[in-house]
């Protein structure tokens, strides 16, 4: 802590800005910090303990969180910094007032050595995101605040109280003397969520390759009974998904292919219903981590591999035609990606096609333009991020999946550079005009590369 502190006093404060606050705090490693004797004693477990550390050149504050316990929303007017996680799970909850309404936005989890971004402006509330550990963060602050006087906090029942200099919280229920005016019916809440039926749920850092892969079958396993009826729950996925399929029939017939692999198959329903739809008799073949999924293909009729694709060895290595739909974004990063797209590449025969779909980040109606935004606000590349990667969950579920957003140029100059060359990306309307042959930046991308 002391070579912290040291480090910290050496801020010029009069040049200091947000950006090089982030780059001063940096490295953020919780391993090299010794706090533990520092850490303030919890005397109420629904409220957090803080101990200032330091209050010149920069605020340097230690927060100890009890299991579940929160901030109150409150606005970051004229003073902005960065939150470390030392130990422990924080969920970072955004808001903005439009028109009188307190709008709920992003929900972004941060883990020990995580860095939550607070800039000036941003209206916010940190939780403990456990029920059951504490949470232990490190505030960077400029300019100082000795005390928590004028610090706005807002209630979801439309209330605003400010603070005065007694207040030894961010809290709404404090004695009434801690308060220098509160206010009733100021706005009306609104949860940013209402209608949707997945959400954007970032983790900070990313997670490695293999948490990400587990994320992914988990949160598979979660709906592995329920997931052949989700498309038929989501008309637009349903109709985004026939258009697809018939694309790719029409290809089919024409190629006439013997062998056909689908990768990450799932159930295998998509694929069996392709063939059927083609008449054709082709051998199929299907990889899938999940192994109930998998189970479930086999019944199907498809010769079924349960592992990840890059481990399975199949001993064919003439495919006429390799498909992956609505998984290649799944591959975790970018070093993956290449690793995938090489084997593709030798497992199909000369000539042989390639047909996936993926998410376009500069989809105006897709959650890209935000994904990048994060990317950006959040300080993503230095927490492990590669541009487009999104974390989400159904709203209603718990688990959280992974997926990858391309740049269409990109993504077309990676698989020319393996041996491929792209004959046609065909934008196709996902959520917005869905099933419609797009042009422009819009949406969900189904491109067709032959092996050279
Ligand atoms: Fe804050």
């Amino acid at each position: 802590m002391k070579a912290l502190l040291d480090k910290m006093k050496m801020i010029d404060a009069s040049q200091l800005d947000y950006k090089k606050l982030f780059d001063f705090i940096l490295p953020f490693e919780p391993r090299d910090i010794a706090y533990k004797e520092f850490l303030p004693k919890i005397v109420n477990p629904k409220e957090y303990s803080r101990r200032i550390l330091m209050l010149n050149p920069i605020e340097l504050v230690l927060i100890h969180w009890p299991p579940g316990v929160e901030s109150a929303i409150h606005l970051h007017e004229g003073f902005w910094g960065y939150v470390g996680v030392l130990e422990g799970e924080a969920l970072n909850v955004e808001y903005t007032i439009e028109n009188k309404t307190l709008i709920q936005n992003r929900a972004v989890i941060v883990k020990r050595s995580g860095l939550i971004p607070e800039p000036d402006g941003v209206i916010h509330k940190i939780t403990n995101a456990s029920l059951t550990k504490p949470l232990i963060t490190l505030h960077f602050y400029f300019p100082a605040m000795p005390n928590l006087d004028g610090l706005k906090l807002f209630s979801t029942d439309g209330t605003i109280v400010e603070l005065n200099s007694k207040a030894p919280s961010a809290s709404l229920f404090l004695p009434k003397d801690c308060y220098k005016s509160y206010k009733k019916s100021q706005f009306s809440f609104e949860d940013g969520s209402k209608g949707k039926t997945h959400l954007i749920s970032p983790i900070i850092p990313k997670p490695s390759n293999k948490e990400i892969k587990e994320m992914i079958q988990d949160y598979y396993t979660e709906q592995a009974h329920s997931y052949d009826n989700s498309d038929l729950e989501d008309d637009k996925r349903r109709i985004y998904v026939d258009a697809i399929n018939k694309i790719i029939v029409k290809e089919f017939l024409r190629i006439k292919p013997h062998k056909v692999l689908d990768l990450a198959t799932g159930t295998g329903r998509r694929a069996s219903k392709i063939k059927e739809m083609t008449g054709l008799d082709y051998e199929l073949y299907g990889v899938d981590l999940n192994l109930e999924m998998c189970e479930q293909a086999k019944k199907k009729g498809i010769i079924a591999y349960c592992s990840d694709w890059l481990d399975v060895s199949i001993k064919d290595e003439d495919m006429d035609i390799i498909t992956m739909l609505y998984s290649f974004g799944h591959i975790p990063s970018s070093s993956e990606r290449i690793q995938f797209l090489e084997k593709i590449h030798f497992k199909l025969k000369p000539g042989g096609v390639f047909y996936f779909d993926v998410f376009n980040i500069n989809d105006p109606y897709e959650w890209g333009p935000r994904a990048l935004a994060l990317f950006e606000e959040y300080n993503l590349d230095y927490f492990g991020y590669e541009k487009g990667d999104v974390f989400y969950k159904r709203k209603e579920m718990e688990k959280v999946s992974f997926l990858h957003y391309f740049e269409e140029e990109r993504l077309v100059a990676l698989l020319e550079s393996l041996g491929f060359e792209v004959e046609s990306v065909v934008h196709m309307g996902y959520v917005h005009k869905s099933g419609e042959i797009l042009s422009g930046i819009e949406g969900k991308l189904l491109i067709k590369a032959i092996k050279k």
